[in-house]
């Protein structure tokens, strides 16, 4: 069992992070194999729209812009699980986070109908951090986390 944990927030030892490292033992301790990516060490951009994985002669989900995400991309598709965890900025989850979203999505959305080409099985898990008190976030933000 292996499961990738990304911390897609640009700050170690805080708030998110620690949360992601409690759930990397749990993760551990229930027997999976891990590995713990810190996105900002990475450089990287969100989709270029090359459109090289829609190419009729493309593997299927695979993205082929030549960075530090690529590779992240498809460790997390042959991942058995996925924990993400970001910081909410702005009421929405990171910059980084939503690079890896459209890049991870787009290379498994198919162009020839159906769902997509992704056949396999991801479980995701995700840790979302932020400062709102309880009360605000149940009133304006918790519909758009449902
Ligand atoms: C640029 C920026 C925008 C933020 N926007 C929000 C927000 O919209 N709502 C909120 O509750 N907290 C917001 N926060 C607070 C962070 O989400 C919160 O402190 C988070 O736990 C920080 O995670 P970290 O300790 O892993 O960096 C913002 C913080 C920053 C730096």
């Amino acid at each position: 069992m292996k499961t990738i944990i990304v911390n897609a927030g640009p700050r170690k030892g805080w708030n998110t992070d620690l949360m992601l490292k409690e759930a990397q033992k749990g993760a551990e301790a229930a027997g999976a194999e891990t590995e713990y990516i810190d996105l900002y060490d990475l450089t990287f951009s969100g989709c270029r729209s090359c459109l090289e994985c829609k190419r009729k002669d493309a593997e299927k989900c695979r993205c082929y812009w030549d960075d530090d995400l690529s590779p992240v991309i498809e460790k997390i598709l042959s991942a058995d699980a996925l924990i993400i965890g970001s910081p909410i900025y702005m009421g929405q989850p990171t910059a980084g986070f939503r690079a890896l979203f459209e890049r991870l999505v787009f290379c498994c959305l198919s162009y020839d109908g159906g769902n997509g080409y992704f056949n396999g099985r991801v479980n995701v898990g995700l840790v979302y951090t932020m400062n709102s008190p309880k009360k605000y976030f149940d009133r304006v933000m918790k519909a758009s986390f449902a």
